[in-house]
């Protein structure tokens, strides 16, 4: 039997502050390093033909941080897509993007629109940047619309999910966390429901090849235990 490869894997990438402050640098410097195993992780999902990648990347309560972390952080997307538009182009893969893309500056979302509309015919991988993304405001969302399209309250969990921001697409099979804390940080919240969640004591930065396919693993080997019997549709628990 082929081991069942996760089509859509989720990523909380934590631990670049203390990954810099380990080594005596600013936290800045391991945000920077953290945009290097994110493309790792891509480079990962593209091998194994995962279909579809999102990595939090900045939430909605990221906005408290210092000023001048939030101004890095909101430049990071243009460094990455400076550095990584190619390989994107040369592997046929998609930059998408989840969260209220009206609250970031302009040239943030000037790069991101571009991205977006330059690679949106791909179908390889997705690669989902959240960012100014938080769960509960993402429901609270989807709510709206729903109500507006069924006043009635006649739609169901489908006609619900088609409000979120990843309408369309499959919710992940799988959640890692790094840097060893243990919790979602309102990341994913309605998605995440079945979602088996791997969490990594790795900071994000050494977060590498090795580490993401430990995570597949742990993910197979809890998929092989519930084969056949309580797969996903067959039964839920
Ligand atoms: C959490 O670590 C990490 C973030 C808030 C930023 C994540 C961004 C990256 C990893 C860069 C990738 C970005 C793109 C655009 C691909 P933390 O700062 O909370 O770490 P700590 O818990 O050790 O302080």
């Amino acid at each position: 039997m082929v081991d069942k490869i996760p089509r859509h894997v989720a990523i909380v990438m934590d631990g670049n502050g203390r990954w810099a402050q380990k080594r005596g640098l600013p936290r800045m410097a391991g945000h920077r390093a953290g945009l290097s195993a994110a493309r790792i992780a891509i480079e990962e999902c593209a091998a194994l033909n995962i279909q579809y990648l999102t990595l939090y990347a900045f939430s909605t309560e990221n906005w408290q941080r210092p000023r001048a972390e939030v101004e890095y952080l909101m430049s990071l997307p243009e460094e990455f897509w400076r550095k990584e538009r190619k390989f994107f182009e040369e592997r046929e893969l998609r930059l998408n993007f989840l969260g209220d893309m009206s609250g970031l500056p302009e040239t943030t979302r000037r790069v991101l629109l571009e991205a977006m509309s330059s690679t949106e015919e791909r179908t390889k991988l997705t690669v989902n940047l959240a960012m100014n993304y938080g769960g509960r405001a993402e429901i609270l969302r989807a709510a709206k619309l729903y109500a507006l399209r069924f006043p009635d309250g006649s739609g169901d969990e489908d006609a619900f999910a088609r409000g979120l921001y990843t309408a369309d697409m499959p919710d992940p099979d799988l959640l890692i966390r790094s840097g060893g804390e243990k919790r979602l940080s309102n990341f994913l919240l309605w998605q995440c429901a079945y979602t088996e969640i791997v969490f990594s004591d790795t900071y994000w930065p050494d977060f590498g090849a090795r580490q993401f396919r430990d995570a597949v693993a742990e993910f197979q080997k809890r998929h092989r235990r519930h084969g056949g019997l309580l797969d996903r549709g067959a039964g839920r628990d």
